[in-house]
């Protein structure tokens, strides 16, 4: 069993739907997934578990407006994370071409300047390839919780 913190931004409910479908499936399995769809800065500091963001990409490589308040208040009050484990699941589109899954980049780059590693390599989901995120997403979820310490 492990246990992980589950950060969510979506617009149009696709990355929220993918979120509480990884909850779903993963709770079933014996895990615990703490979901936060709508996240505030102190909710990083509430556990240790491993962070997960699941996040869609809108404007123009930027995060969702839900997401935002989280992502500035990161930036503003650097709140040190050394050596947790995090990763990120990022929707987006690559007719969008260099801002495909922007939202993803941002994330990364907060959290490595907090001191959290990434481990493993992220995941991207294109809404040209699948309108089924979530048969993406589960599966390398189950992989990602192995790879963690
Ligand atoms: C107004 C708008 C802007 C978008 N901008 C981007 C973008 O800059 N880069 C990208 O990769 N995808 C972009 N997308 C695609 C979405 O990220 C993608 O459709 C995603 O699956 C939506 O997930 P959601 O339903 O959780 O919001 C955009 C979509 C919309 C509607």
């Amino acid at each position: 069993m492990t246990a992980i913190t589950l950060f969510v931004g979506s617009v149009y409910g696709s990355a929220l739907m993918t979120a509480r479908e990884i909850h779903r499936q993963l709770t079933l399995e014996g895990h615990q997934i703490r979901i936060l769809e709508n996240p505030e800065i102190g909710d990083l500091s509430a556990d240790t578990n491993p962070v997960l963001l699941c996040t869609s990409t809108t404007g123009q490589g930027e995060l969702p407006p839900g997401l935002l308040p989280f992502y500035l208040d990161l930036r503003d009050q650097m709140p040190m994370q050394t050596g947790r484990p995090f990763n990120i699941i990022v929707l987006g589109d690559s007719s969008y071409g260099e801002t495909y899954c922007g939202a993803g980049a941002l994330l990364e780059e907060a959290f490595l300047e907090v001191g959290a590693r990434k481990v493993g390599e992220s995941l991207r989901i294109d809404a040209l390839e699948t309108t089924e995120p979530e048969t993406q997403a589960v599966p390398w979820v189950r992989e990602w919780l192995k790879q963690l310490p």
